[in-house]
């Protein structure tokens, strides 16, 4: 049997403008389960199984290449080698051994214990951002909830200080925009905000050092006996959890609010047992797997290789699609259906798999945990005033840069 010619072409900068991307990521499961699209220059991998092995494929690199600084206009060549000086001193895009001895030393902060600790602080922070809405009327979502929580919890959790939030947010998206934002400059925006971020760093890790305090910082600083973080690598790190962090958890928290608006049945059954943690954490992971933060997350291939009679060249890049994934009817019954009762969505790859599995998901399913129940006590009513979705222009990231929101009215 010869090749058969595939006849669907998908733009990966499409996505984030279709306003339901998964019938065409279902469509490409089914007749081209690695898609090469021309206009990306990147492999499409769209099924379950795919996605899940690609991320435990050694031949699939998360170390990127980065064009040469002479690429690039002389006044900004500096603030260019510096930024890619730290992204190879962020664990997300390291290799071992590197990555392996980053992540062991980051672990010894975010540790289980550590991360429920804040939960009376999350409470808090919630509680607070609540009272400070209205009882009804619009609100934009994203500005008034989902957005602040996070930024103040990464915060907390690392232990800077809250003044860093006012700039928090400006760093994150433009960091953001490096990981791919159809027709915007993916270089200088992150490198500027990197440059900012180290400057910010560089002066209070010197702080902390002459003066340790209790936070996942110092325990960073402080590192395993003989093993520590280089100042570099902390600074990359910290810049790294700093955008993780939050960025992701704020499209979570519209994204699930969103969805279980619009499934009423679905919505009724977490109100009704917003106090039972089981059902309130089974409610997270099927927002995880149905209605996740992210597209896809990308790898480069090592080296040649053949996957569904395709030909992966050396150097090509490779975009894992976990939202297809998790939408695969060959792994999850009835994948569209949102259901907070499934038995198996905690199977969901949102936090990806193997090496690199998400570092944060513990801290992300409590913000989640708590803010959800704490929201639909305080409004009995919630309704979208608009059936839209416009998601950020962004390859990877996915959730909406707002989100009207009325509070006291509908189901
Ligand atoms: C809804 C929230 C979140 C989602 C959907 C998410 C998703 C992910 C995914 C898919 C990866 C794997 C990346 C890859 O394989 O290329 C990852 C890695 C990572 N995440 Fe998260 N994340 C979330 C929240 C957080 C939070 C709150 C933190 C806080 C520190 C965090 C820190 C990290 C770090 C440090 C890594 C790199 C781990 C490694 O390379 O070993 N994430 N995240």
């Amino acid at each position: 049997m010869g090749m058969v010619e595939p006849t669907l072409q998908v733009d990966p900068n499409q996505i984030p403008h279709l306003a339901d991307p998964v019938p065409l990521l279902q469509r490409l499961q089914d007749e081209d389960p690695v898609h090469w699209s021309a206009a990306a220059g990147a492999w499409m991998v769209t099924r379950y199984d795919d996605v899940k092995s690609g991320f435990h494929d050694r031949r699939l690199a998360v170390s990127r290449p980065m064009p040469p600084a002479e690429l690039f206009e002389e006044e900004f060549r500096e603030t260019y080698r510096a930024y890619a000086s730290s992204l190879k001193t962020w664990m997300v895009i390291a290799e071992p051994p590197d990555h392996t001895r980053l992540r062991k030393l980051a672990n010894r902060g975010l540790t289980p214990t550590a991360i429920e600790g804040l939960r009376p602080q999350i409470e808090a922070l919630v509680d607070e951002l609540l009272a400070a809405m209205p009882e009804a009327g619009d609100v934009d979502f994203v500005k008034s909830f989902a957005y602040p929580l996070p930024a103040a919890v990464i915060a907390l959790l690392i232990g800077v200080p809250k003044t860093i939030l006012k700039d928090l947010h400006r760093w994150s998206d433009d960091i953001a925009k490096g990981l791919g934002a159809p027709g915007e400059d993916i270089i200088r925006p992150p490198a500027h905000a990197a440059a900012e971020m180290t400057a910010y760093l560089t002066e209070f890790i010197a702080g902390r050092r002459a003066n340790p305090q209790d936070a996942i910082i110092d325990k960073l600083i402080a590192g395993d006996g003989d093993d520590k973080m280089s100042t570099e690598e902390l600074i990359g790190n910290l810049i790294l959890f700093l955008f993780a962090g939050h960025e992701t958890t704020m499209n979570l928290l519209s994204n699930g609010l969103r969805t279980l608006i619009r499934n009423p049945d679905q919505m009724a059954d977490l109100r009704r047992n917003r106090d039972d943690g089981t059902v309130v954490a089974g409610a997270v992971e099927e927002i995880l797997r149905y209605d996740g933060a992210l597209f896809m997350l990308t790898r480069f291939a090592a080296e040649g290789f053949e996957w569904h009679g395709q030909h992966i060249s050396k150097g090509n890049k490779v975009y894992l699609y976990c939202l297809a994934a998790n939408r695969d009817r060959r792994k999850f019954d009835a994948p569209d259906r949102f259901d907070i009762r499934r038995a198996d969505s905690k199977q969901h790859v949102a936090f990806g798999y193997g090496l690199h599995f998400c570092l944060g998901g513990p801290l992300a399913r409590l913000e989640m945990e708590v803010a959800l129940p704490a929201l639909l006590r305080r409004y009995p009513a919630l309704s979208l005033p608009s059936g839209d979705v416009n998601w950020r222009n962004n390859m990877s990231l996915r959730g909406q840069p707002s989100m009207q929101l009325r509070l006291g009215e509908g189901v």
